[in-house]
Parts: C-alpha cells; sequence; structure tokens
C-alpha cells in the first residue's frame, strides 16, 4: 500500500462535475476580485501591522508588507494553474491529492486547519477587542481574554473570551442553516472595508510625523520590546538581547511573517473556480489582481499606522485595537473615525470568520469523503444540506482557541500552515509539469520552474523566520497529525479499495 498514490484527475473531476451540478458560471473579473478582497481584509491589516512594527519591524514594516505580498504573488501564480486546470473546491487538499498523492495531502489538509480553524480564531479574537473597544472597554478583562494573555493594567487575569466564543457561535450558527451571504451584503461589506481603510489613510496622511519614521529599521541599539514593557510597567529593566530577526532586515523578513496574515484568504479566490466565466482568464485576474489591490493599500496603511503612532507605542499599547489607538491618541477631532474604523472592522472581520468557517468545514468534508476523516465530518443536515456535524465540531476546535488561547499566538500558528500549503503547492507546480505535461492548461505558471522555486524559497522564507516557539508547536500538530494518519486514515482510505 503505497504512501503515495494519487486520486486521478479525470475521478476528481468527475466527482465535482456531479456534485456541484448547477452552478452558474456567473463571476467576472471584477466580482472575483471582490471576493478576494471580502476574504484578505481583515485581523491581520487591522491588528497584525502594529504588532509586528511594534515587535519587530518598526517603520519598515511597510516592506515586510511588500515581501509577504511577492511570497503571496509567486504562490498565487502557481494557484492560479491548478484553479484554471483542476476548478474544484477543496483547493490545495485537493490539487496534492492528484500531484503529490495521499500522504502530502492529509499533510496539507493537516496544515489547513491551522490556516483555516485558527485563522477564525485569531480573526474572532480581533473581533472581541475591537468590541470591548466600542464599548469603551466596558467588558471586564477577565472575560475578554485567554487565560495565557499577559496580566492586564492592574493585574487582572484573563479567564475566557466570551465575545470571541459568541461571534463564533452565530457565525456556526449561520453556516449550519446554509444562509448565504448574499453578493449584496458581501459588496456591501467589502465597500465600506476599502473604504475605511482609504478614509483612514487619506485623513491620518495629514499626521504623519517623519519623526516616527526615523530611523526606518530598527536599529540594533533601541531597546528591546521587553525593555520597553518593563519600563511602563515599572518592572525592572531586563538585559537585551537582540538576534537577528529582531531588527534591521532581518526584523522586517520577521515582520513578514506576521503580517503575511493579511493577506490569506487570496487562495479563497481558487474555490470560486467553478464558477468564473472564464476560469482561464478570470482566476489569474482575481487572485493577482486582488493581490495587487491589498499590497497598495496596505503598504500605504502601514505608512501612515507608524508615521501618526511611533511604533515604540505598539509595544504596550493599542494591543488588537491599535488603529482606534492610533486614532484617538494622535488625531485629535476624529473621534468620530476611530468608532465608525470600529463598526466597519467589525463587520469587516464577520465575513473573514465566515469565509475561514466555510473553507475549514469545506476541507473536512473532502477529507471524510476520501476517507480520511470520519464519516461525521461528511454528514449532511437532512434539511439544511450542510455538513453541520462538522461545522458543530469545528466550533468546539475553533472555540477552545478562541476562547483560550492569546491572539497573536492563533495568528502565527494560522501563517505556519498557509505557508506550509503555499510551498507544497509551488513544489505542485514542478511535480505536476513533470508527470502530466500533456493536460490542458487553461492558465500556465509563467516563467516555470523559476516562478515555482521562488515561490518556495520565499514563502519557506517567512516559514523559517516564524517564531520558534510557533513553529514547535506547530511542528507537534504536524506530528499529531501523522499519528492520526497512519493509525486511521490510511486504512480507512477509500484509494485502499479502489
Ligand atoms: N487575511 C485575513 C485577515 O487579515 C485572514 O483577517
Amino acid at each position: 500500500m503505497s504512501l503515495f498514490r494519487k486520486k486521478s484527475i479525470d475521478a476528481l473531476l468527475a466527482h465535482a462535475n456531479n456534485s456541484r451540478h448547477g452552478l452558474q458560471r456567473t463571476l467576472g473579473p471584477g466580482s472575483l476580485v471582490a471576493l478576494g478582497i471580502g476574504a484578505i481584509i481583515g485581523a491581520g491589516l487591522f491588528v497584525r501591522t502594529a504588532d509586528a512594527a511594534g515587535h519587530v519591524a518598526g517603520p519598515a514594516v511597510m516592506l515586510s508588507f511588500v515581501i509577504a505580498a511577492v511570497g503571496c504573488l509567486f504562490a498565487g501564480l502557481c494557484y492560479a494553474e491548478f484553479a484554471a486546470m483542476i476548478p474544484i473546491s477543496g483547493s490545495a487538499y485537493a490539487y496534492s491529492f492528484v500531484t503529490m498523492g495521499e500522504l502530502v495531502a492529509w499533510i496539507i489538509g493537516w496544515a489547513l486547519v491551522l490556516e483555516y480553524a485558527l485563522g477564525a480564531a485569531t480573526v474572532s479574537i480581533a473581533w472581541s477587542e475591537y468590541l470591548n473597544k466600542l464599548f469603551d472597554g466596558a467588558i471586564p478583562f477577565a472575560w475578554c481574554h485567554s487565560p495565557w494573555d499577559p496580566a492586564g493594567p492592574n493585574g487582572e487575569h484573563g479567564l475566557c473570551n466570551v465575545p470571541a466564543l459568541l461571534i463564533l457561535a452565530i457565525l456556526t450558527g449561520i453556516l449550519i442553516k446554509g444562509t448565504k451571504e448574499s453578493a449584496l451584503v458581501n459588496a456591501i461589506i467589502v465597500f465600506v472595508k476599502v473604504a475605511i481603510v482609504l478614509l483612514f489613510i487619506v485623513v491620518g496622511w495629514q499626521f504623519v510625523s517623519v519623526d516616527n519614521h526615523t530611523p526606518f529599521f530598527i536599529a540594533a541599539d533601541d531597546p528591546t520590546t521587553e525593555q520597553i514593557r518593563a519600563k511602563a510597567l515599572g518592572q525592572p529593566l531586563p538585559e537585551g538581547h537582540r538576534g537577528f530577526l529582531e531588527y534591521g532586515w532581518g526584523g522586517v523578513l520577521r515582520g513578514a511573517s506576521i503580517v503575511f496574515f493579511a493577506f490569506i484568504g487570496f487562495d479563497a479566490v481558487s474555490t470560486a473556480a467553478q464558477e468564473a466565466k472564464k476560469p482561464e482568464r478570470d482566476m489569474p485576474i482575481g487572485i493577482l489582481g486582488s493581490l495587487v489591490a491589498c499590497t497598495i493599500l496596505y503598504v500605504l496603511f502601514g505608512h501612515v499606522l507608524t508615521g501618526v503612532a511611533n511604533w515604540q507605542e505598539f509595544v504596550t499599547s493599542g494591543k488588537e485595537a491599535s488603529v482606534a489607538f492610533a486614532i484617538q491618541a494622535h488625531m485629535p477631532g476624529y473621534g468620530w473615525l476611530a468608532t465608525s474604523v470600529t463598526v466597519a472592522i467589525l463587520a469587516g472581520f464577520s465575513s473573514v470568520i465566515l469565509v475561514m468557517l466555510l473553507g475549514q468545514s469545506r476541507v473536512f468534508f473532502s477529507m471524510a469523503h476520501d476517507g480520511l476523516l470520519p464519516r461525521v465530518f461528511s454528514d449532511l443536515h437532512p434539511r439544511f444540506r450542510t455538513p453541520y456535524k462538522a461545522n458543530l465540531l469545528l466550533f468546539v476546535l475553533v472555540g477552545a482557541f478562541g476562547g483560550f488561547v492569546p491572539g497573536s499566538v492563533a495568528g502565527d500558528l494560522t501563517s505556519f500552515g498557509t505557508l506550509l500549503a503555499f510551498v507544497l503547492v509551488s513544489a505542485g507546480i514542478l511535480v505536476m509539469r513533470r508527470s502530466n505535461p500533456g493536460m490542458a492548461r487553461p492558465f500556465r505558471t509563467p516563467f516555470v520552474p523559476l516562478v515555482p522555486v521562488l515561490g518556495v524559497l520565499v514563502c519557506g522564507g517567512m516559514l523559517v523566520a516564524i517564531d520558534p516557539e510557533t513553529q514547535l508547536v506547530a511542528l507537534g500538530w504536524m506530528a499529531f497529525g501523522l499519528l492520526i494518519y497512519f493509525a486511521y486514515s490510511r486504512h480507512h482510505s477509500h484509494l485502499k479499495h479502489s
């Protein structure tokens, strides 16, 4: 029994055509770009920009965005070839099953749990922080923080992040009922998100101070973030030690691995491949167009945020609600903007969480359909026709993280899972060009092997730059996944009997 047994593409496409018949090819390039932006702009921009600036990159977080975007661009070009060639849902998991076989597909599916499930948890934690901001911090500290969050300003400890659990429960309910967000609601949320980002850039531009951008890179002799935090809390100053990844270009690279989270979701466009009017033209435009639009917005946003507030402030202040903090602290007379930003962000985060929960249940569904997970993950609700058991189990998993784990930990794990999937999808193009050279490719990744190789290298570089503790937890997660594969999945795989 081979670990590398593969699904045949023909069987996959035949299955896709059977199970997804009736899908209309209605999406043009504009709608696909809007879909991408709807899934992309979220906590990564509004939360992790300040996190990366305050901890490793300083004002050079703008360059971190560029590096992360370049990695996504290479991987995106590879996604586009697969999405046009194998236009089915299941995304990277499904592509790898036909290119690199069952074991690699399992590894990707398991990594995608980090991307989607933990991504949803991360955004739900940010949602909670912004909700608290909207209520002027009225939610008691213990009930909107995890037990492992750093203590609050008065030494309070967190117990459970209740608002995060609440939003996850509401969205799980919506998914189970199968209520489709109408195209109109989606379009409104995208419009509001982009409008708020533009408004912050335009209004904030006049408050940008050159001093905050000087020096541009965090200098090796700047105080460490631990020293800044200790000083703010009146604690004894720790000796500073800085590694390569915490200042200068090294800090920019670590920053890229942090803000990379802001780009996650563009791969969601690839799941709509079956609904594109002309996949060969529209998929690349949808994937790459939303990437380019977001990169421009992100760089400008990073410029304004780190110009309005100094990066050192983000070490101790603002936390997840850093944008509202920067406006309130440094943009007098724009309190209304802070409130509108907060409301728009809450709406925007909700759509990101929904897409992530949906994506995760699709991946679980596909894995259960292939026999790699128990059937409970693919059982459909008799009336709503949704994988409701998968959704409920997912709520327990995501809720455990949303309610009890700090946002930065969940966010880094999300980036790890996604980067791993990007590396494997890029490598998949190289494998597929060799193994199936004759297959029709409506869109071809340009400059093969250069682009896939650069995709592997840049995304691999960010993977290595993720902080070591996260890497350890993620590797533990992957090892746990392999245990399940060898104990259960490979014996239950439908390919074993085919
Ligand atoms: N890119 C999405 C966000 O930033 C996941 O929230």
